[in-house]
């Protein structure tokens, strides 16, 4: 059995207010421009820092809860810094098909960590199709694709990771 680690929130990125401030100004008064401002968030810091929540909530007239939910529901977004590796498995239907639910219990116990968790050096996360359902079951390891995820791939991944 893993225990997750109990990690303290990560401090403010450097320059913060004067990112987020540019970034609003940059979608002033376009329509639609929530997703917009979260994807030049993340692009600039790697994830979309919670401290910027009430600047994007006042300039949108909406609530930081609304804010934080669309946050939280986008696979895209990430509300932490992801880790050195980033290990995403696919849990669309065609990975499922090929037995993705066993794969991800193989992946979770080779690497010791739980889907959508980040421990030390290592994030895993779901991602819903890469593209690669021939290949199913398929994950992507930083910018490489995997296809065919077998026990013997599952392990080369961990090794990797853990090196
Ligand atoms: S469903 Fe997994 S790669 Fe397409």
């Amino acid at each position: 059995m893993s225990v997750a680690a109990v990690t303290a929130p990560p401090a403010p990125p450097a320059h913060l207010a004067e990112t987020v401030a540019a970034v609003l100004a940059a979608h002033a008064g376009r329509e639609g421009a929530l997703l917009p401002i979260l994807h030049d968030l993340q692009a600039e810091f790697g994830y979309v820092p919670g401290e910027s929540y009430d600047a994007i909530a006042a300039a949108l007239r909406l609530s930081r809860a609304e804010v934080a939910g669309v946050v939280g529901f986008y696979h895209d977004f990430r509300a932490a810094p992801a880790a050195r590796h980033v290990i995403k498995l696919c849990r669309a239907e065609a990975c499922q098909a090929m037995g993705g639910a066993a794969t991800q219990a193989r992946l979770e116990r080779a690497l010791g960590m739980k889907l959508g968790e980040t421990q030390g050096n290592v994030t895993l996360e779901a991602v819903y199709c890469l593209g690669l359902c021939a290949c199913a079951p398929a994950a992507m390891v930083g910018d490489r694709l995997v296809g065919r995820l077998d026990d013997s791939a599952i392990e080369a991944i961990a090794e990797e990771v853990r090196a």
